[in-house]
């Protein structure tokens, strides 16, 4: 098997290098971060931003006062790459006031040939591309880039079918105290169609199950109380001595402490009865996301999904029935190639049939080097739009009624923050709960009593 642990000598190298260019770089400097994507990416990010804290940079919210600027970047739609390009594009002018500015551009579009050739040449000033899997050498990168007067290249060009590594041992800047989130696998195996992630994240492989608990532990004692799993493939994971993902979800609900446990995001393959029964425990948030892509059989295969219809249909029920109250969330892509109205009805059915608590509806968007992309019968962008608003009215019907049917319940919420005397948290079925009381701080569990409902949050008072 091909080697994908980074050897610990590599890490401390690496950290050394950040240090030793600490003490040798003037004092005050501050780096900001911007970040596109999914909560992978804000994980990358948190270790990125720890390992600048090494570096001697202060973090800060406002560019035009960084000395280092870096964008963390998303591939999975055009959208985001465009706006990440325009971002980029204003950062000239912060380079030609001060030319020391150095400028970074990492994740998943970094990854993508065109895209790097494109930053090269028409982006010249920006100092560094760095890949995905070339989180770890971000010290040896920035001195390079500082101190070497050259432009550094940090992407690993190989084929996609060896991409993928994983470093331990990285400092990481935690956004939240009161929620956060522990990679436990990187990369995807599966080649859905439409998506990019195979190619610009390498393949699937999974931390060893001490890291995760040791992190996951880590996490418990800084205070942090909603700890969502992450992966792009979650519940495909695999320790190297063969412990599963549901086996890994019992371990860390065994561990001391007032917690809850989420994960993210799941293939519908993967998505066992032995999977929902660990939500027996009740440190599970009752909330499950699985996406669906579409309700068409003929659509799914496709895309490549190795499901249909009817199945999906049969795992959400069985989500339903295994775990009390849960709450189910999907993502949809309306307007893949040749989809016709009757395959978009079909996905309008499974909507109404599931009842998701939210739907993230995406527009087709054709990414380059995948197979949808290339397909005939693209389908116009008006279609698109169209079917979006009717799915969306939709959707926003169910939730609300979701919602409504909470009215008189009482939820577990733990807090993340307050504004003019309201509180507001999530529930464990991930809801934005707004509510008032008395003798609450943010990162407590309170109980709630819902009095009224909107589509994407509830409203209530604390009781005791
Ligand atoms: N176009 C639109 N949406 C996409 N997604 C993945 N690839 C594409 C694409 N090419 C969506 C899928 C996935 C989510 C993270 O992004 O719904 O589940
Ligand atoms: Fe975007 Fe996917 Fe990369 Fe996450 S993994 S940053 S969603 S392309």
């Amino acid at each position: 098997m091909r080697e994908v642990k980074v050897s610990r000598e590599i890490v401390e190298e690496q950290l050394r290098i950040a240090e030793e260019y600490r003490e040798k770089s003037p004092k005050g400097r501050k780096f900001f971060m911007e970040c596109y994507g999914c909560q992978q990416n804000e994980a990358d990010s948190e270790r990125m931003s720890g390992i600048c804290e090494l570096m001697g940079y202060e973090k800060t919210d406002d560019k035009t006062e960084a000395s280092l600027i870096i964008i963390n970047t998303c591939a999975i739609r055009e959208h985001a790459e465009l706006k990440a390009l325009s971002n980029t594009g204003q950062l000239k002018r912060l380079k030609e006031k001060d030319p020391s500015l150095l400028i970074g551009i990492c994740g998943c579009m970094a990854q993508e040939k065109h895209r790097r050739d494109q930053l090269k040449k028409s982006y010249p000033y920006v100092d560094f591309l760095l890949g995905t899997d070339m989180i770890h050498m971000l010290p040896s990168v920035v001195e390079r880039a500082a101190y070497g007067k050259k432009r550094v290249w940090a992407v690993n060009d190989l084929p996609h079918n060896e991409l993928g590594v994983i470093a331990e041992g990285l400092p990481v800047k935690r956004e939240s105290k009161v929620s956060g989130w522990v990679s436990v696998m990187y990369g995807c195996n599966n080649f859905c169609s439409y998506c990019i992630v195979p190619y610009v994240r390498g393949r699937e492989r999974s931390r060893n199950e001490e890291d995760v608990i040791r992190e996951f532990r880590e996490l418990l004692s800084s205070g942090v109380k909603d700890i969502t799993l992450l992966g792009q493939n979650v519940n495909s994971y695999r320790s190297e001595n063969g412990v599963d993902f549901p086996t890994l979800l019992e371990h860390i609900t065994a561990l001391e402490g007032d917690f809850r446990v989420r994960f993210m995001t799941s293939h519908p393959k993967d998505c066992t009865k032995r999977l929902a029964e660990t939500f027996k425990n009740e440190k599970m948030a009752n909330h499950f996301h699985l996406p669906f892509q579409s309700g068409s059989s003929r659509i799914l295969e496709l895309m490549n999904r190795r499901y249909d219809k009817e199945k999906y249909l049969e795992k959400a029920m069985m989500l339903k029935e295994t775990i009390p109250n849960v709450a189910l969330t999907t993502d949809i892509i309306i307007g893949f190639p040749t989809e016709t109205e009757k395959d978009f009805l079909d996905t309008v059915d499974v909507v109404k049939k599931v009842g998701f608590d939210m739907s993230y509806i995406f527009l087709y968007s054709p990414r380059v080097g995948t197979r949808a992309a290339v397909m005939d019968d693209q389908i116009p962008h008006e279609v698109k739009v169209e079917r979006f608003k009717y799915l969306s009215n939709i959707q926003n019907e169910i939730a609300r009624a979701n919602n409504e049917r909470l009215v008189g319940t009482v939820q577990r919420v733990l807090v993340d923050g307050v504004e003019n005397g309201i509180y507001t948290g999530r529930s464990g079925q991930n809801k934005i709960v707004n509510f008032s009381g008395e003798g609450i701080s943010v990162g407590d569990f309170c109980n709630v009593e819902v009095t009224e409902a909107q589509a994407y949050s509830i409203l209530g008072k604390k009781i005791n």
